[in-house]
């Protein structure tokens, strides 16, 4: 049997099948990092608070830095029999610190110990990911500055609607990105808002502990006020799986339009051949697969929220075995936004953009009615009388198969008498981004200056 942290009631061994069934380590593995500052602030603690004698703590203390610069040079061998990472841990403490090993659980729980180790991963990976969520963000703002001068129609239910500087729609990926980073940094504060640790199994302790010291030395702001809260609350890995899970929403859209724009039918762009994936049947196929891998990403996040929010459902207070499971559906989440963000990243980096295709697509008049009828408001026209005549004259094009660029200005005048000479000059894609003059718009100045704004900051 496995030596574990709970023997001495017990006089027969775990049954395999439990044994193998209750096992987390090879999940758990992820945490050794953030175990061993947990311990390494917990063994000073009970030092400096004279629950153990300092001697012991200072041996612990070493011994549990020596295996945290192990584990970061990739030399921690943990056993694979282990437990858990925390009964791992503890066993590597015992063979290299000795008696002073059987100090070093004074006073916690694994409890407590778990759900703070928790806490410093999610954390730091909040953290790790507002990084790759800023990188993504280069690559679209370098785009987004090398194609000031290209016009592309925009479109609502994917039918064209009114021209739009292309590096204003990158720029709107940008924003919905920088809310993602917004939304990472709040769910990172918030987990580290509270020390769980020093609440014990539930109960807290009768041992002369100070939480403070360890929360200051880990990087918490404050305490858990309640030991029963502090043990069960997982509300923290909710927040941080929603965050990832709206992550995932944008970025599931930014690679769907990517990969509208790269098919034959609209030939807006295509990716490096590097990217591409091919077929084993079809010889001619070049496939952006890994934007379709990054589309689906979203699909196992979304699920991941929900299995984790059904996981704490109707589970009573205190701990519950049931909560093992919340680091991995966790951990799903984290490493599939990780992979989704550096595709994208390579994608952005990969694309070249396909001005005449685009150019192509803004022959088509339809793009402009929204100006036409802008044209007549400024001479005075109420809008719903101006749409009313522009759309009349667009039919009347589409049924006599005219340009609205060859039909005279008198017929212009059957559908409005302010109609100028001046109306036909709006018909062109430069002309109708100019004409747009608020804030935010996609006016090439007003762009430039979000370009600005985004070089700023960034
Ligand atoms: N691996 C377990 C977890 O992550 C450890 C906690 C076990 N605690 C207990 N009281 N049985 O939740």
């Amino acid at each position: 049997m496995k030596k574990k942290l709970w023997g001495g009631r017990f006089t027969r061994p775990t049954d395999r099948a439990v044994e193998r069934f209750t096992h987390s380590l090879s999940v758990d593995r992820r945490l050794a990092r953030y175990d061993l500052l947990g311990s390494i602030a917990h063994a000073r603690m009970l030092g400096k608070t004279s629950i153990i004698p300092r001697k012991e703590s200072q041996q612990l203390v070493r011994t549990l830095q020596i295996l945290l610069s192990n584990l970061e040079r990739g030399k921690l061998r943990i056993d694979p029999a282990a437990e858990d990472i925390h009964s791992a841990i503890q066993s590597l403490v015992e063979k290299k610190a000795g008696p002073a090993a059987q100090r070093l659980h004074t006073a916690r729980s694994r409890n407590d110990q778990v759900v703070t180790s928790f806490r410093l991963y999610c954390a730091e990976e909040a953290e790790n990911l507002r990084k790759s969520i800023r990188s993504v963000q280069k690559e679209i703002l370098h785009q987004a500055e090398a194609v000031q001068q290209i016009i592309l129609p925009g479109y609502t239910h994917l039918r064209h609607a009114q021209p739009v500087l292309l590096s204003h729609l990158l720029l709107s990926y940008l924003e919905m990105l920088q809310r993602d980073q917004d939304r990472l940094c709040s769910a990172r504060c918030q987990t580290m808002e509270e020390l769980p640790l020093g609440s014990g199994a539930l109960a807290g302790t009768g041992l002369p502990i100070d939480r403070r010291m360890v929360a200051r030395e880990l990087g918490f702001s404050g305490l858990k006020e309640n030991s029963i809260d502090a043990v069960t609350d997982r509300d923290f890995a909710v927040e941080l799986l929603s965050a990832l899970s709206l992550l995932s929403v944008h970025l599931s859209r930014i690679a769907e339009e990517l990969i509208l724009w790269s098919t034959a039918e609209f030939g807006f762009l295509r990716f490096d051949e590097r990217l591409l994936t091919g077929s084993s049947m079809m010889p001619q196929k070049q496939n952006p697969d890994f934007l379709e891998l990054a589309r689906a990403g979203s699909a196992r996040i979304i699920g991941n929220l929900s299995a984790m929010l059904t996981l704490l459902k109707g589970l009573p207070s205190g701990y519950q075995r049931d909560l093992q499971l919340d680091k991995e559906i966790l951990f799903e989440a984290l490493d599939r936004a990780e992979g989704m963000l550096a595709v994208l990243s390579v994608g952005f980096h990969g694309i070249r953009w396909n001005r005449q295709a685009m150019a192509t697509q803004l022959k088509d008049e339809s793009l402009y009615a929204t100006d036409l009828a802008e044209y007549l408001v400024a001479k005075g026209v109420p809008f719903a009388e101006a749409h009313r005549a522009v759309g009349q004259l667009l039919a009347h094009a589409d049924r006599t198969k005219t340009s609205l660029k060859n039909l005279p200005l008198a017929t212009y005048r059957k559908f409005s008498a302010v109609f100028g000479r001046d109306a036909v000059r709006l018909l062109d894609p430069a002309a109708s981004v100019r004409r747009k003059r608020s804030a935010g718009s996609t006016n090439p100045a007003e762009v430039a200056r979000q370009i600005r704004r985004w070089k700023k900051i960034s």
